[in-house]
């Protein structure tokens, strides 16, 4: 089973890299395939509220020449689905909302394509805004019905300057509880389809 993480943080090796890795080391632990998106950086466009994706129904967003397209395949493809963010200005970043609104509306109107995939947010901030940035990507989950586990805390690490966020040691153990219970969760789901 493969897990997915899209990093929106244009800085490459960053504190959202680093926090995903935390994730990915619990669920490669546990035998699980992993693969690293570097979203942040690359040029976006927002969605243009076209509504083409309800006619076409080709599972494609029409607006082309940028990476949106390849992440929804990406997601289609994976089991499991992290999402990671800095916050910006109390939010997620450009490249973040970008995947959000596009894929949003291009998996819901294929059917919900996401429905049922286990998906997680983890967030990395400096001082303030995790939790609406945390909850904007949760809420893209949640629309999708996709499925999501818990942790110890919220999945936020703090740290402003590129690994920093290695001295959050509270934020760290979340991560690898994260990644714990996001594998736990994808085996019993796997279990429950092999029974049916
Ligand atoms: C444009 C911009 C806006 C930011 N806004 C906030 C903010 O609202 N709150 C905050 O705590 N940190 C803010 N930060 C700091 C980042 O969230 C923080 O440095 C984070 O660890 C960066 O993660 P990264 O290394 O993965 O890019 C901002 C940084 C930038 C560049």
């Amino acid at each position: 089973m493969r897990i997915l993480a899209i990093n929106g943080s244009p800085r490459k090796g960053g504190n959202s890299e680093i926090l995903i890795g935390k994730v990915f080391k619990a669920l490669e632990a546990q035998g699980f395939e992993t693969e690293l998106y570097q979203l942040g950086g690359q040029a976006v466009h927002g969605c243009r509220a076209c509504g083409a994706c309800k006619i076409n129904l080709d599972r494609r967003c029409v607006i082309t020449g940028d990476p949106i397209n390849e992440v929804i395949e990406k997601m289609i493809a994976a089991q499991g689905i992290i999402i990671a963010s800095p916050v910006y200005f109390s939010n997620v970043t450009t490249e973040t909302k970008a995947l959000i609104d596009r894929a949003g509306y291009v998996c819901r109107a294929n059917g919900y394509i996401l429905k049922r995939k286990v998906a997680a947010a983890v967030v990395a901030v400096r001082r303030a805004g995790a939790l609406v940035t945390f909850n904007a990507i949760n809420q893209f989950f949640h629309i999708n019905q996709m499925i999501i586990p818990g942790s110890t805390y919220w999945n936020l690490g703090i740290g402003g300057a590129p690994g920093e966020v290695e001295a959050d040691t509270e934020g760290l153990i979340n991560m690898e509880n994260l990644g714990e219970n996001m594998g736990w969760l994808l085996r019993k789901l796997a279990q429950d389809d092999a029974t049916r």
